[in-house]
């Protein structure tokens, strides 16, 4: 069996919550290779890290992030809705993650948040990020919306990009010589109703990571497939899949 990329989604994001920095820290004690993440911006700027558009569901605020300063996302409590044991986890910018992801040797993922807010110069602003850093090996970018991704690999060529997507698609290699991208993202069960494009990928030199995958069987059906990378909220148990 080939070596996948194991990553904990949002962190380690089952137990923990989600894109917090214990959710990354506690990735960086399994034998996964990193992490994947989203990022957003904020109203005064900064590129901050959250799933969802909004602040209500994982904070003990409300509204969208793209209307709320850095300071005032500063003020609120990203943890204790997973648990009152987890108060006190406050949102992390994307430099603070890409510090410690080197620091720790991860590997990241980064998915920009850009298929409903479409934040003006995302692409441009997470790719100097990157650079900083001299991370363009070890971070590669993802996204639902394709057109950032077209337009993210023509100004960084050379950090990867990855095409999100959740269910079966049309014509899916025309579709690939149109986009440009290095890799593709599909929600894992797309390899349940069409593995057989696991050879269309990789004959055009593309990997193929999925996500989520949190259960075991799934995981299993995944490796023996051939697939490129795991994503999901339980990277302990995709380690122990993978024999490490
Ligand atoms: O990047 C894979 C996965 O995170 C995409 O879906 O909604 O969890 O960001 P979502
Ligand atoms: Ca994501």
């Amino acid at each position: 069996m080939k070596k996948a990329l194991l990553l904990g989604h949002r962190g380690f994001s089952g137990p923990y919550p989600e894109n917090t920095p214990l959710a990354f820290q506690k990735v960086a004690e399994t034998r996964a290779d990193g992490i994947e993440t989203d990022v957003h911006i904020c109203k005064s700027g900064e590129l901050v890290l959250c799933h969802d558009e909004k602040v209500d569901r994982t904070s003990n605020g409300h509204g969208e992030i793209k209307d709320l300063t850095y300071d005032e996302l500063l003020s609120l409590d990203f943890g204790a809705w997973k648990s009152p044991d987890f108060a006190g986890q406050r949102i992390w910018t994307l430099g603070e993650l890409l510090d410690f992801c080197k620091e720790a040797k991860l590997v990241l993922n980064l998915e920009l948040k850009n298929g409903i807010e479409f934040y003006p110069g995302l692409e441009q602003r997470c790719a100097a990020e990157i650079r900083a850093r001299h991370m363009e090996d070890t971070v590669f970018v993802s996204s639902f919306n394709h057109v950032s991704m077209q337009r993210f690999k023509e100004l960084a060529p050379e950090i990867e990009t990855g095409l999100l997507y959740e269910s079966p698609l049309q014509d899916m290699a025309h579709y690939l010589d149109a986009c440009n991208a290095d890799n593709v993202h599909p929600c894992w069960h797309v390899f349940e109703y069409q593995p057989e494009l696991i050879e269309l990928f990789h004959g055009r030199g593309m990997k193929a990571n999925v996500w989520t995958v949190n259960d075991e069987k799934a995981a299993r059906f995944l490796l023996d497939l051939g697939i490129d990378g795991l994503i999901g909220n339980y990277p302990d148990m995709l380690c122990r899949v993978a024999g490490r």
